[in-house]
């Protein structure tokens, strides 16, 4: 091999990087990764390993796969309430898919590092006014200024320093044992009645609460003491200078770990086999996800599986599949082809949220329940049909009562967007509508295994 090809944490700097920035001084953005790479790292090596184990597990089909979170994460909401409501989210939403799975589910948080957006556009206009587009906080500000928007390094130090708050937090909140969490009677229920699944959805959240008291009688103390759950974290590996700089070497074990995060993984948008990000990619030893959709081909599909899973590593590689309602049923398939000619074991994750993305009539991005729900019908469908296990969801959600994505039990229109609409890239489930989902998701792969 020549020392060309030889990987290292700064070897995809050799190859085209798409959705990066360009920073005014460079010598700054140096200086600023300097620091970055003697900080201490936000996860560890047997964390990850421990990950990669149970996603082993989930694509052998004894485990399911919850990831979820914002679209982006910002600075400005780095604050207990709002982490804590993900946490209570989540935490639920596998409470209820254990119920339909009747298994273990994987939590896995969009969060602590999920800062960095890639954008279809590099400029955005208003009212005659051109100015590049925001790219995430770890890179520039929102505001609609010419200052605000320019790429800022001391911005990758405050967006590691917000993921350190934000896990040391999650850490404190689970150690603690999370509390009153677990139970049903903590949960807000107001939108059950109001669906026309009221009754099933009813005897979910009652049968949750018998088998933890069960378990409670049995064990002789409460659900929070008997063990911690776990949780761990993913974003997006976008901004290559920032998981460069926390990409490390462990005393005693082989290989390079990205310590920013458990789980980063591939977006759609830079998945090139040739690419910066792949480069980067297949050089550490975490587990990753790769994001594919209608513009993934079959030979690219292909060569990553090449080039990203070359030994067929337990638990290395998670396809996100992302299509949209329409287009899953013309495209999964032939994706699934691929993987079975290479002979290869992935773990099959949905994203029902990234294909579905639409504009109301007054030009509101939003994403319809409805549209949501028959893209992951149709995964559960297909993957049955063809024997593969579709071990995984991946959404986009928030703890808070926002009105960001339309349906649901409680009805959201396109009218009532405007009520709560915070988001500032793509629209998210909110509370009630997270914890429906994960109760159609139990109810379809109960009705499937005959439960
Ligand atoms: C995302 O997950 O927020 C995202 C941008 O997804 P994708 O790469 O699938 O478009
Ligand atoms: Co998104």
């Amino acid at each position: 091999m020549s020392l060309m090809c030889a990987w290292s944490p700064t070897s995809w700097q050799e190859k085209p990087a798409l959705q990066q920035p360009v920073y005014p001084d460079p010598s700054e953005l140096k200086a600023v990764l300097a620091q970055l790479s003697h900080l201490p790292p936000l996860v560890s090596s047997w964390e990850i390993e421990a990950l990669k184990q149970q996603l082993a597990e989930a694509a052998a089909g004894k485990r399911f796969l919850l990831q979820g979170g914002d679209c982006a994460e910002n600075f400005a909401e780095c604050e207990s309430d709002n982490i804590a409501a993900k946490l209570k989210i989540l935490l639920q939403m596998s409470l209820v898919l254990v119920h339909g799975t009747h298994k273990r589910i994987i939590r896995v948080g969009r969060f602590a590092g999920q800062y960095a957006k890639p954008r279809s556009e590099n400029t955005e206009t208003r009212d005659g006014v051109t100015l590049p587009t925001y790219r995430g906080d770890v890179i520039n500000d929102i505001a609609f200024t010419e200052a605000s928007r320019i790429p800022d390094p001391q911005r990758l130090l405050r967006g590691y320093e917000r993921a350190a708050l934000t896990i040391n937090f999650i850490r404190a909140l689970i150690d603690g044992g999370f509390a009153d969490l677990h139970h049903p009677e903590y949960w807000n229920l107001d939108f059950i009645e109001l669906s026309p699944k009221a009754e099933e959805f009813q005897e979910i959240v009652n049968s949750i609460g018998e088998s933890l008291r069960f378990m409670e009688v049995l064990a002789g103390q409460r659900v929070e003491e008997m063990g911690r759950v776990d949780f761990y974290s993913s974003h997006e590996g976008l901004l290559l200078p920032y998981e460069q700089a926390q990409t490390r070497q462990v005393p005693r074990r082989e290989g390079w770990y990205n310590l920013s995060t458990h789980f980063p993984w591939i977006g759609l948008r830079t998945a090139e086999v040739d690419g910066a990000h792949v480069e980067y990619f297949k050089g550490i030893v975490n587990p990753i996800g790769l994001k594919i959709g209608v513009e993934t081909s079959d030979e690219q599909l292909g060569k990553l599986l090449d080039v990203l899973h070359p030994d067929d590593e337990p638990g290395r590689l998670t396809l996100i599949h992302r299509y949209g309602a329409h287009d899953i049923a013309s495209n999964l398939p032939r994706h699934q082809k691929v993987v079975q000619a290479s002979g290869k074991t992935v773990l099959w994750c949905c994203d029902p949220m990234h294909g579905n993305t639409e504009r109301t009539k007054s030009g509101i991005k939003t994403r319809k329940f409805e549209h949501i729900l028959a893209e992951l019908e149709q995964a559960f469908e297909i993957h049955n049909t063809s024997g593969t296990y579709m071990g995984g969801v991946h959404v986009e959600l928030t703890g808070e009562d926002v009105t960001e994505c339309t349906g649901g039990a409680r009805g959201l229109s396109d009218e009532d967007l405007k009520d709560a609409y915070k988001t500032q890239v793509d629209p998210r489930l909110n509370y009630e509508q997270s914890l429906e989902l994960a109760m159609l998701i139990a109810k379809r792969v109960g009705a499937m295994s005959g439960d």
